[in-house]
């Protein structure tokens, strides 16, 4: 099962970078597939480590997938890495294999470690159509406008029933920022 997670890597000058990630889950080994050109797969080759962050706040799936926010962290507690300090849940995680065929990495990583910080309210239709929003947000380049602009209104209908505000904010920015990529991308 694919979990969608927020992956947090830091690279050789010790700088944090937050990326969504939709990892293979397991409770011993999980397996991360960053593209070769994201900053998450160059930090984890250079660190050996990553840390997978449970989290509900769909904000940070919306920031995260289309620039490079900071946020609250504190120190992983077995790998060279940081936790996300508002986040729900971890796991810290050390490379045991990894395949570099382009485009996309296929990292095995074994859990080494694992923390709860607070509990995990459950599924929200409105959060998850934010996670769909933002693989739009990130696709710009690649899907036609039809399509992009259908799957967004249809996601505006299940934000509209059913998110809180931080929901309908995290859509806002993704909205946004489809409409701003264009122009320069959209075949
Ligand atoms: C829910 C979700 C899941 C994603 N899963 C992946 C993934 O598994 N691999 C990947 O390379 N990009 C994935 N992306 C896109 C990356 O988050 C995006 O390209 C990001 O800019 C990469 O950041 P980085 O260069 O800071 O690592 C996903 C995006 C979202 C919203």
């Amino acid at each position: 099962m694919i979990v969608e997670s927020i992956v947090t890597t830091i690279d050789a000058d010790g700088r944090v970078n937050c990326a969504p990630m939709g990892v293979e889950w397991g409770d011993e080994v999980i397996v991360l597939k960053p593209f070769l050109e994201t900053a998450t797969y160059r930090n984890v080759v250079a660190t050996e480590a990553a840390v997978v962050n449970l989290i509900d706040d769909a904000r940070v799936f919306a920031q995260a997938a289309i620039s490079n926010p900071e946020y609250p962290t504190k120190p992983a507690v077995k790998v060279r890495g940081v936790v996300l300090a508002d986040g729900c849940s971890w796991r810290e995680l050390t490379i045991r294999s990894i395949d570099s065929t382009p485009p996309r990495s296929r990292i095995e990583m074994a859990v080494v470690h694992r923390g709860v910080t607070r509990e995990f309210i459950g599924f929200n239709r409105a959060r998850h159509a934010v996670l769909e929003a933002a693989i739009y947000a990130t696709r710009v380049h690649l899907l036609s406008r039809e399509f992009i602009d259908g799957e967004m209104a249809r996601l505006q209908v299940i934000v509209d029933k059913t998110a809180g505000p931080e929901e309908r904010e995290a859509m806002a920015l993704l909205t946004e920022h489809i409409r701003s990529t264009r122009g320069s991308h959209s075949p």
